[in-house]
């Protein structure tokens, strides 16, 4: 089986971590997101996957290599000159998705979820038409596609697709996931098209697109406090299913990650919902909770960080405090008994004095 994934876009939205590393490669749950992608499609017998990406992509190549080998599977990298939207890449790709008649699936690549491809791949044979949305409910549907079934909901056949809607209409939304059948290709040109404005709305009208109910939690991780509310669900999940992976312990409260080569300091507080990268060094008394340490960070003695991400190689110094969704990019350094609100740090950068409101730190 074949699957593209979106790659596209610059990752903006998390910055200062895409200032130095690819949207794709920073690390969730201590593995480079799109990993988590690749192995559960590799799980459902995926063997062909396409990274769709709209800038050059050494790094993302390098890096793929290693799970090339010991996934054994081909990553094809589709390389557009200008950027093709959420459609254009899949005519880029045809040879690749039409080298056999078998579905293939597609993916944004900021959603983190269970992903049941093997369900999805079962539901999408049982009716047998040209695609299938895996759906997930939201509060806030503004800020995605949302989908209304035929039949006032009860039929699994979409009725309407509406991007970004400015009225309410649903809150069953696109999670980002699909499965098509070669034949939607035929409706793709190669250009910059969009698959939520341009295809699926008529997919829609002749009836050859379904949703399918997305079991568990989702989320959009592509900015920093999703990132953090994604993490928190991921470790519940992880919790269910692979309890042995997560920390314990008398310092350990709630859902932990630790890589093994992380060293912690005695006297600690840790969790809710905090990953530690390895190489992480945390000093005495340290209390963190809805936190992500990145590889090779440090956070020194009775600091105490909260909705914080802590980028590569950086440090927290001493009695320093950090909360309301900080993130510090690559080697950031703050001094002691700093205050920290809201603030973003560009990579590089040595903070000394205190960030009381949120503002970015160039
Ligand atoms: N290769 C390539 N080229 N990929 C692109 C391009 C491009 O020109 N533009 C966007 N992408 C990728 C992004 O990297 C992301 O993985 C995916 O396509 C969706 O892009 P966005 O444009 O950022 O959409 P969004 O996040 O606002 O909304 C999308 O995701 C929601 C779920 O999180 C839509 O698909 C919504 O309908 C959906 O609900």
């Amino acid at each position: 089986m074949k699957a593209l994934i979106l790659v596209g876009g610059f990752g903006t939205r998390l910055r200062p971590l895409t200032i130095t590393t690819p949207k794709p490669l920073v690390e969730f749950g201590n593995k480079p997101m799109i990993v988590h992608q690749i192995e559960a499609l590799v799980k459902a017998g995926v063997k062909d996957i396409v990274l769709a990406v709209s800038y050059r992509p050494e790094t993302m190549v390098k890096a793929m290599e290693k799970y090339e080998k010991d996934l054994g599977i081909t990553i094809h990298f589709s390389v557009e000159t200008e950027p093709l939207g959420t459609a254009g890449p899949l005519a880029l790709a045809a040879p690749i998705l039409r080298k056999d008649d078998t579905p293939f699936f597609v993916l944004n690549s900021d959603v983190i979820c269970e992903f049941p491809f093997q369900d999805l791949l079962l539901f999408h044979q049982a009716h047998g038409d040209e695609g299938t949305i895996m759906v997930t409910k939201v509060d806030d549907p503004s800020k995605y596609g949302v989908v209304v079934n035929r039949d006032h909901g009860a039929s699994s056949v979409i009725e309407r697709f509406v991007e970004k809607p400015t009225e309410f209409i649903s809150n069953k939304i696109n999670a980002g996931i699909y499965i098509f059948n070669p034949a939607v290709l035929n409706r793709i040109e190669e250009r910059p098209m969009s698959i939520e404005k341009e295809v699926f709305p008529f997919m829609a009208q002749d009836g050859q697109i379904h949703s399918m109910e997305l079991p568990g939690f989702w989320m959009d991780v592509g900015q920093p406090k999703d990132f953090l509310t994604g993490t928190g669900l991921w470790l519940s999940s992880q919790a269910r299913k692979a309890p042995e992976t997560l920390a314990t312990g008398a310092n350990i409260v709630g859902h932990v990650l630790i890589d093994p080569t992380a060293k912690i300091g005695p006297n600690c507080r840790i969790g809710p919902n905090v990953v530690i990268g390895p190489g992480v060094v945390i000093g005495d008394g340290v209390r963190l909770s809805r936190t992500v340490l990145l590889a090779g960070s440090a956070v020194k003695d009775h600091a105490w960080v909260q909705s914080t991400i802590v980028g590569w190689s950086s440090t927290v110094g001493r009695w320093s405090r950090l909360e309301n969704v900080c993130v510090l990019g690559d080697d950031v350094h703050i001094s002691d008994e700093i205050y920290m609100n809201g603030a973003r740090v560009l990579p590089h950068k040595s903070v000394g004095a205190n960030v009381s409101e949120p503002q970015i730190i160039m």
